[in-house]
């Protein structure tokens, strides 16, 4: 079998193009655009280009944005100050926390502090509790899990019932992706650097959810025939033989992968795109849920 490659920027690309709709029309009947505040602390060059392209895309889609960058040695009531600010303006209906804040900050407290209501990375500790817990919604998903939750629906994966191992169990995607999945029915494994045989357990999966970080980890031989693999590692590997003297893999051995799967994710141009996306769509929905209310 050869697997059906999923374009992430294809299909980020038609989610994006509704969006930019979403927003002209928000615009027309509200006199002002949905808009998204960023809270850029420390000097991370990734975390940087992180929110230039966030912003970037923003302005692609008529959402307006905001940055509030800060130095590394910002304190935490700066920061804090910084959350507060955006919670109280009007013209923001998103709020965006680039993580990870530098070592000295208390990312909880922080984040903690997001309005509810703006909270469109779904980090506030009370909306990843919701997302754990039966029977409750958050008000926001995270970006990159519910961007890996989108692709497993246009490919028409099975979610209920089927066996899902989730490789990665960071608080931004192994951690609440392993939590929707479970949402969505999803018999769950996470597997972790302490786990043993993992190998074994990812024979089993007929969903797999790559987030460990590690270029290649994932072996073809360990993909169980017909299985949907969902890549979201970005690893930059010296190759002497492309031009830059570097190229980009996943988390998944792809060229072997890809002859096993049903559908398997390209790296890059797989997850990565969705992220950006989930972002965007989460802040037209906090615009048109906070404008409405206002409304009322
Ligand atoms: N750092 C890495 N990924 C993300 C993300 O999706 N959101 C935020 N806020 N920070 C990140």
């Amino acid at each position: 079998m050869t697997a059906t490659i999923i374009d992430g920027q294809v299909i980020a690309n038609r989610m994006q193009a509704e969006i930019a709709e979403q927003a002209a029309r928000f615009k027309e009947q509200f006199g002002y655009p949905p808009g998204l505040g960023a809270v850029l602390a420390g000097d991370d060059p990734a975390s940087a280009q992180y929110v230039r392209m966030k912003r970037r895309a923003c302005g692609k889609v008529g959402i307006a944005s905001v940055a509030h960058t800060m130095t590394a040695s910002s304190t935490q009531e700066e920061v804090e100050a910084a959350v507060r600010q955006l919670n109280d303006d009007p013209a923001i209906h998103g709020i965006l926390v680039q993580l990870p804040l530098p070592k000295h900050i208390d990312e909880e407290r922080v984040l903690r502090l997001v309005s509810l209501d703006k909270d469109v990375d779904g980090f506030h500790p009370e909306n990843i509790g919701r997302l754990a817990m039966k029977g409750r919604e958050p008000s926001f998903t995270p970006a990159t899990p519910t961007g890996c939750m989108v692709l497993l629906k246009e490919v028409g994966a099975q979610i209920e019932g089927a066996n899902a191992v989730v490789i990665g169990r960071s608080n931004i995607v192994g951690l609440p992706v392993a939590m929707m999945l479970m949402k969505a029915n999803a018999t769950l494994t996470v597997c972790h650097s302490r786990t043993r045989n993992i190998a074994d357990i990812v024979r089993g999966a007929d969903i797999v959810i790559a987030a460990i970080g590690k270029a290649e980890f994932v072996k073809g031989d360990w993909i169980k025939p017909g299985a949907v693999v969902i890549d979201v590692g970005t690893n930059q590997i010296d190759d002497p033989a492309a031009e830059k003297g570097y190229r980009w893999v996943g988390d998944v051995e792809f060229e072997k992968a890809k002859e096993v799967a049903s559908a398997i994710t390209k790296v890059p141009g797989g997850v990565g795109p969705m992220t950006i996306t989930m972002l965007l769509h989460n802040t037209m929905k906090a615009a048109t849920r906070i404008a409405e209310r206002v409304m009322i």
